[in-house]
C-alpha cells in the first residue's frame, strides 16, 4: 500500500561526516511500512524528481531514515530543521521477509546497513555484521542495532573498530558461530556478490537489497531495470530485495 504523506520532521541530525539521521512523525506510514521498503521524498519544489531513501525504522508513529550527502538534493535535505514538513510517497518496493523461522544474519556495508536495521526491528532473532571505512562510519550503526539484535560483528577498512578488513573476510568465521537460516545483505555490489558467494558455499539462502538510480519509483519509467535470471525486472517495483541467485 502506498500513499502520499505530509510528515513533520522530528530530528535531522548529522551522525557521522555527511551522514544524517532523519526522523519524521508519520503514524500511518510507520504502520504500513515493511522492512526493506523505501520512500520517495520531495525535497522541495526546485527538485522535480523525488529522492528514493530506504526506511531504516518504522515504529510508534516515527519513521527513521539515514542518508549521506551526495548531491544538491541531499545537501538541501540536510538543511531542513525540526518542525518543517516533508512530502513523502511510500511505502514502496517489496522488502525483506520477516516472517521466518530460525536466525537471520544481516550483513551490511556502509549505508547499506539502513534497510537491515528495519529488518532487525521486525525479525525475532538476528545478528548483524557491519563493515565501514572507519570507526566513525560504524559507531552510530552499533548504537542503532544494539537494542534490535543479539550479536554485532564489526569490520573496518582501517582497523579503527572491530576486525581490520572487509565483511567478506570475517563472514566465514561468523557463520561458524551460529546456525543461521538465511543471510540478508545490503551494501556495495562487490560486497554483496562476495557475501552471496559465501552464502552459496554454505548452502544458505541469501537475499540482497539493490540500489539503483530511480525516477518514478513506481515501476512506470524503466529507469531502474535490471537483468535477472528470471528476466528483466524493475528494482523499484520487483525489488529492491531479490534472491541473490537471481542477481549474481
Ligand atoms: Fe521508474 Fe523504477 S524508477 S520504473
Amino acid at each position: 500500500m502506498k500513499k502520499i504523506f505530509d510528515t513533520e520532521i522530528i530530528f535531522n541530525v548529522e551522525v557521522a561526516e555527511k551522514i544524517f539521521r532523519l526522523e519524521i512523525s508519520a503514524q500511518e506510514l510507520s504502520e504500513i511500512a515493511r522492512a526493506g521498503q523505501f520512500v520517495q521524498v520531495k525535497i522541495s519544489e526546485e527538485f522535480t524528481l523525488r529522492r528514493p531513501l530506504g526506511i531504516a525504522s518504522a515504529k510508534n508513529g516515527v519513521v527513521k531514515i539515514f542518508y549521506r550527502i551526495n548531491g544538491r538534493g541531499t545537501e538541501f535535505l540536510s538543511t531542513k530543521k525540526s518542525g518543517e514538513h516533508l512530502n513523502i510517497l511510500g511505502a514502496l518496493g517489496n522488502g525483506f521477509n520477516t516472517n521466518v523461522d530460525g536466525r537471520i544474519l544481516l550483513v551490511g556495508g556502509g549505508m547499506g546497513a539502513a534497510p537491515l536495521l528495519s529488518a532487525a526491528e521486525k525479525l525475532g532473532a538476528a545478528d548483524v555484521l557491519i563493515g565501514g571505512k572507519n570507526s566513525d562510519e560504524v559507531n552510530f550503526w552499533i548504537k542503532e542495532f544494539q537494542p534490535e539484535v543479539g550479536k554485532i560483528f564489526i569490520t573496518t577498512d582501517d582497523g579503527s573498530r572491530g576486525s581490520k578488513g572487509f565483511v567478506t573476510s570475517l563472514l566465514p568465521e561468523v557463520l561458524d558461530y551460529e546456525n543461521f537460516s538465511a543471510i540478508y545483505t545490503c551494501g556495495p555490489e562487490i560486497m554483496m556478490r562476495g557475501v552471496a558467494k559465501i552464502a552459496a558455499e554454505n548452502n544458505l539462502p541469501c537475499y540482497v537489497s539493490l540500489e539503483r538510480r530511480m525516477a518514478c519509483g513506481l515501476g512506470a519509467c524503466l529507469s531502474c531495470s535490471i537483468d535477472t535470471a528470471s528476466g528483466r525486472k524493475k528494482v523499484c517495483k520487483d525489488g529492491p530485495v531479490f534472491d541473490a541467485e537471481d542477481i549474481f
